[in-house]
This record gives C-alpha cells, structure tokens and sequence, in this order.
C-alpha cells in the first residue's frame, strides 16, 4: 500500500520527537503492508513554521537512517498544509511541496479547521484550479461541519476537492461519528484515497492493514486497491 499522509519525519510537529521514534514508526509501517510513504509534517503557520526548506532536511535525514535501517519502504516529501492566509503566501513563494499530479495539475493535501469548514472555501478551490493546482482535503470525515452535514462535501468536489479519508476512521477506530461519515464518503464515491495520518506508535500507528480489510469487505478487492494503492500510486508517481 501507498500512504500518502502521516508526520513521520522526526521533531518537526506533533508527529515522531526524535528518528529513534521515527523508525520505530516506520517499521511498523512496513509490517502494516505500506510499501510507499509520503512524509507529510503540517505546515500550520503560528504553530508549526514550516515550508519546503525545513522540511527537506528532516526528511534527507530520515531517508538516509531507514536505507542505513535497510527498512523496506521508500520514502518521499510533502506537507499536509492548513488553510490561511499564510498558505497561499507560501504558494506564491513556492515554499509549498505539492504531493504529486493528477488530471495534468499539481495537487497539494490541504487541512482545514477540526470544527468547521471555512468560509470562503469555494472561492480558494477556484482560484488554486486557475493556478492549476487541485486540492486534496485531508481527513474530512473528522471535520464538525461534515460530520452534522456531509452534502457540504458535494459543493466542495464540485469545486474540484478530492478527498483522503483516514485509515483508523474506516477501521472504526476513530469513534462512531467518524466511522459513519466515512462511510458516506465511500458510498458517495468521493473517497480518492485513504491515508494513515500516523503520528505515534501508542495512539495514531498506520492501520492502513485494517482499512484495506474493511473496504475489501465493503467494496472488494477492486475498492481496497484503488483507494489504498492505484490512486496514490497515480498521483505520487512524480515524487518516488
Ligand atoms: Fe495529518
């Protein structure tokens, strides 16, 4: 499987603090039956500052401790990126890392607030699309506002949005309302992917094994590998 989000590079957010933990974290990726890690730390301005220049030497340093680890897995860089002003500043100065293309335009795993979608949503997913660039909406089914109404997505997707489910959420891992909205998401055919979200071994391990089993029960073997493996493995072609 391809996990294209997770905070895995060591000490840059509230991911692994030090590469002890890291690999710790990424071996049990491996044993989870992940094969392909995009490492995407949050670029949350005021609370965590990074952009491409901080990220890339976490991730040099990871890259070269699993090869010397001999961990079977290759790894890659983005970002998971909240919404604010300060992204599309970035943007402009190009310090955002895009996570791949899809449908000839780049794409960039966009984080939106936990207890509301923000205002103004539409218009940022249009002016990104004149950039040619898409946006992916990282864990949607966590979100307050979707939770009590999920047709909110539907004006998002009809704005270009593709949306990342998190693996322990269609596990059920991740409570009842979790559970139930992302299950809406994979009824309604608008799940492009499913990605772990990783940030610890104790309370946010991968548990991309899980969700592969639970969509495989739900939509076969065809379901599982599209939104664990052939989607992500299209759109991060570019970056391994
Ligand atoms: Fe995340």
């Amino acid at each position: 499987m391809i996990d294209i989000h997770n905070h895995i590079i060591p000490g840059i957010d509230d991911g692994a603090q030090t590469l002890a933990d890291a690999l710790v974290l990424l071996q049990l990726a491996v044993d989870d039956g992940i094969t392909h890690l995009v490492c995407t730390p949050h670029m949350h301005a005021g609370r965590f500052n990074n952009c491409i220049e901080t990220i890339r030497p976490g991730f040099k340093g990871l890259q070269k401790a699993a090869a010397e680890s001999a961990l079977p897995i290759r790894l890659a860089m983005a970002a998971e990126v909240r919404i604010s002003d300060d992204f599309i500043i970035q943007l402009k100065q190009n310090k955002v890392p895009f996570i791949g293309r899809w449908q000839n335009k780049a794409v960039v795993l966009l984080e939106m607030p936990h207890d509301r979608i923000p205002v103004g949503i539409e218009n940022l997913l249009d002016w990104l699309a004149q950039q040619d660039i898409l946006a992916i909406i990282a864990h949607p089914e966590r979100n307050k506002e979707i939770i009590l109404r999920p047709g909110r997505a539907q004006s998002l997707a009809k704005h270009g949005a593709l949306f990342q489910l998190t693996s322990a959420s269609v596990a059920g891992h991740f409570g009842e309302s979790a559970l139930k909205t992302a299950h809406w998401f994979l009824e309604n055919e608008l799940a492009f992917c499913v990605a772990s979200d990783a940030h610890n071994v104790k309370n946010r391990p991968p548990l991309m094994g899980a969700a592969y089993k639970t969509l495989e029960e739900m939509g076969g073997k065809e379901l599982a590998d599209k939104l664990c493996l052939n989607n992500p493995a299209s759109l991060c072609e570019t970056l391994f």
